[in-house]
């Protein structure tokens, strides 16, 4: 049976999910080069935050649409309203809005929801990683010169190098999408930039529970820290990957 805090935290995203498939009336922000806002990023924000503070009255937010604090306290929600903005605000269907509640140090459910392919990627510390309700049978990896390997435009490494080792390198443009991928075995692997808290933290618990290693660059666990970089794979390609990564980018 999966936890309270599960059920609770599903159907708030649910309803959040609705409200990111509700693609009228966007208005566009530019906060930065190459970094956009919509109306439909805020909106998403202020009602999990509004939700979830009821329930969780202690929690604290780190959120991508407003000003954060690292020094991360005991009980912590993780957001990102949509990860993959400029995907949405283009209409290509591979955003998500995604959600990771943290106690004591460690991931205890996410939640990476692409409500316009119907797509809900979902985990908890302990009991497993579920797409759309169901128990992830992760498929094993293709072995690595036929696999994909997720990255990000912002990955400083060459990715000529990928080419070298993988059938291709491929950009879908949300991490957290990307990382879910790696995680049931959509792509042999998926190596990030640097990446905020909430552009991976929801897709780490789901793709540690389908039995995935998150790592960092020296090869161990990944740690909740802002921002990182981090490899999803398979324990038996770790080294392969690894050596990749340093070939790519070297320090
Ligand atoms: C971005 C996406 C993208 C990654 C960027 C992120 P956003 O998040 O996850 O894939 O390459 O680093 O900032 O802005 O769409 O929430
Ligand atoms: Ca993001
Ligand atoms: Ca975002």
């Amino acid at each position: 049976m999966m936890s309270k805090d599960y059920e609770f935290l599903k159907e708030v995203v649910l309803e959040a999910g609705q409200m990111m498939a509700d693609t009228a009336s966007l208005s566009i922000e530019q906060k930065g080069a190459n970094d956009f806002v919509t109306n439909r990023d805020k909106e998403i924000q202020d009602f999990l935050i509004e939700r979830l503070s009821k329930q969780y009255p202690n929690a604290k937010f780190v959120a991508e649409e407003k000003m954060n604090l690292y020094d991360l306290p005991g009980e912590y929600f993780v957001i990102d309203p949509i990860d993959g903005t400029h995907n949405f605000m283009n209409g290509i269907p591979l955003c998500a809005v995604c959600l990771a509640y943290v106690k004591d140090g460690e991931i205890r459910e996410s939640f990476v929801y692409n409500s316009l392919l119907h797509e809900m990627f979902s985990a908890s510390k302990g009991e497993g990683a579920f797409f759309n309700g169901e128990r992830v049978a992760r498929r094993k990896s293709l072995p690595l010169d036929r696999s994909v390997i997720l990255t990000e435009d912002g990955w400083k490494g060459d990715k000529s190098v990928i080419r070298k080792y993988a059938a291709c390198a491929r950009i879908l443009g949300s991490a957290e999408i990307g990382i879910c991928y790696a995680g049931c075995g959509r792509c042999g692997a998926y190596i990030s930039p640097r990446l905020h808290l909430w552009d991976y933290a929801a897709g780490m618990l789901f793709a540690q529970e389908c039995g995935m290693l998150v790592i960092e660059r020296n090869g161990k666990r990944a740690r909740l820290i802002e921002p990182n970089h981090i490899l999803v794979c398979e324990e038996d390609m770790k080294d392969e990957l690894l050596a990749l990564w340093a070939e790519a980018e070297p320090e």
